[in-house]
């Protein structure tokens, strides 16, 4: 038996020691948590993509009536990114989420789901996605790749069959 590790790492700032265009990136993030449509869990999250023509792209969580049909605001973000601009490298995704009723005090941490997204997006243009998770204390928590969020990710070249 051969035990391996793996490596992540994250670092912690305040919004404040950020550059402009990344303040300004979550601040987007946190203006499109308002335009979440969350009826039946009430948590709000937004998710703004940085691209490298310069365009920002914002997404909100939408819920449905029949659960699973709902879908997290970061693969909102991401696949109107995929469709609108098909080619256009990412920069960075910032998150930024709330409750209906009151504020998080931690940060909001991509579901599985999402980060598969996002690690496929970064894996295809051969280029990291920084991706930086706003908490309502003006923290924010940055990866600098999605590698950092899932290591061992399901990788589409196993879906090559010759
Ligand atoms: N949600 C997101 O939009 N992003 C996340 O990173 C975690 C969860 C949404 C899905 C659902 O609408 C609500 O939050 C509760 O899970």
């Amino acid at each position: 038996m051969k035990e391996k590790k793996i490596q992540i790492s994250f670092t912690k700032v305040k919004i404040q020691e950020l550059g402009i265009e990344e303040q300004n990136l979550i601040s987007k993030a946190r203006n499109a948590s308002g335009n979440a449509y969350a009826p039946y869990s009430g948590f709000l999250v937004g998710a703004s993509v940085m691209l490298e023509n310069g365009e920002i792209i914002n997404g909100s969580n939408q819920e449905n009536a029949a659960y699973p049909s709902g879908l997290c605001a970061e693969r909102v973000a991401l696949f109107y990114v995929g469709a609108k601009y098909p080619g256009v490298g990412i920069k960075a995704i910032a998150i930024s989420a709330k409750f209906k009723t009151f504020e998080m005090d931690d940060v909001v941490s991509p579901c599985g789901a999402c980060r598969q997204v996002m690690a496929e997006y970064q894996q295809k243009q051969e280029k990291n996605i920084r991706v930086l998770l706003h908490s309502s204390k003006d923290e924010v928590l940055i990866a600098e790749s999605i590698s950092d969020l899932l290591p061992l990710m399901f990788n589409p070249e196993k879906l090559r069959k010759f």
